[in-house]
This record gives structure tokens, sequence and C-alpha cells, in this order.
């Protein structure tokens, strides 16, 4: 486990290419809870990151910064909170990118996502499309090796859910994005002063 000044780090990432995106204001509120919970946090919005298409066999020197910019923030991290919203029925292929260039990270001592909690939040105009996106986050987290954390937190009609500065104004919703950041940082706290097994 990787910590900076002692506190275990989450990293949040997502928010679509829109410049007022819900998605992003959701994950600004977990960010926020897992940091009242003792964590350390950093966001990175895909709208500012503005990362390149992945192109398997291109080494990442030849890549925008932004993509180093992005594996620092993914190798430092002790657990992930990422946000995406449905389009035509699933996740935004924007996050999907973003999640394919963690190719990079496949030699690494913890490779992909391995031994990081990875809470997940989808914003979505209908019930369905939000529900969708998080279904395939969880397959492709997994296939990271990355652990889904056991709260999954769909947002449907966000149009209704925040506010014109982005703030959370329903409370069902804004409490399930508190609920959702305090156990990332607290399953996190857990994973990192777990017993080792014996070889
Ligand atoms: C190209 C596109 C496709 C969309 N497809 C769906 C959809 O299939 N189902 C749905 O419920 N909402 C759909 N939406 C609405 C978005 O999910 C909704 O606007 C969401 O808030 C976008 O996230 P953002 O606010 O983070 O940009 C679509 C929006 C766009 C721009």
């Amino acid at each position: 486990m990787t910590s900076t000044n002692g506190k275990l780090h989450i990293l949040g990432l997502g928010g679509t290419l829109r410049e007022r995106s819900t998605s992003r204001w959701a994950l600004q509120r977990a960010l926020q809870a897992a940091e009242a919970a003792g964590a350390t946090t950093e966001l990175l919005a895909l709208y500012d990151l503005n990362l390149p298409m992945f192109i398997p066999d291109k080494p990442v020197e030849e890549y925008d910064p932004s993509v180093v910019r992005l594996l620092d923030a993914a190798r430092k991290a002790d657990g992930l909170l990422i946000s995406t919203a449905g389009y035509h029925g699933t996740l935004v292929g924007a996050t999907k990118n973003a999640l394919d260039f963690l190719e990079f990270l496949s030699e690494d001592e913890r490779p992909y996502l391995h031994e990081r909690v990875v809470g997940l939040i989808a914003t979505a105009s209908g019930e369905l499309a939000g529900v969708n996106a998080i279904n395939a986050l969880v397959h492709t987290v997994y296939a990271l090796r990355g652990t889904v954390a056991p709260l999954l937190v769909p947002i449907p009609r966000p149009r209704e859910v925040f506010d014109a500065e982005g703030q959370v104004v329903n409370e069902k919703i804004a409490g399930r994005l508190d609920q959702l950041g305090r156990l990332v940082a607290e399953t996190v706290g857990k994973f990192a002063s777990s017993v080792e097994l014996e070889p």
C-alpha cells in the first residue's frame, strides 16, 4: 500500500467531457466524504485531462503528458472513485478509454488496479443507462484486478439532484455518495492494515 503523509490516498476519476458534468459533481461529493473519513484525495476530471484515444502498441512516451498524469495518479492511489454517465444505454466511451490506458500498469509490482478498492458512480437521464454503465464498469474493474466497493451509486434524473452550482440537493443521493466515499476510504484502510497471509 502507498500513502501520502501517512494517509491513504483516493483518486477520483471521471466526469464526462461536458463542462457542467453531473457525474463529476457526484464524484466531487463522494471524494469530499472520503477526505472527511481521513484519506487524501485527488480529482482527475476527464474534461480537464483531455486524454487522447488509447492506441495499442503505441509507446507511452509518444502520448500527450495527460496520459502520464493519469498513470502516475493511478499508481499512487490506494483506492479509486470512478464516476461515469450513461450514453446510449451504457458507460461513456471517454471513461472506458481512460481505463484502457491502465494497460500501461500491467507490468507494475501492483499490476492494473490490484489491491485497490474502487467505488462506482453513474449519472443518466433515465433509470436504466446509469445502472448498465455501473454494471459494465464492474466487469472492467474486475478485469483490471480491482476490488469493487459493495455499494453502487447510479443517479437517475440528475437535473433533479444537483443545483446550478453542482451541489447535491437530493438528500438520499447525497447520503449514498457520502456513504460510498466513506466506505472506500474505510475499506482501503482495512486492506492496508490486514494481516499478510503465510506463503
Ligand atoms: C450522446 C448521449 C447519449 C445519451 N444516452 C442516454 C441513454 O441512453 N440513457 C439515458 O438515460 N441518458 C442518456 N443520455 C443522458 C446522459 O446520461 C445525461 O445527460 C448525463 O447527465 C450525462 O452526464 P454528465 O452530466 O456527467 O455529462 C445521453 C446523453 C448524451 C449526450
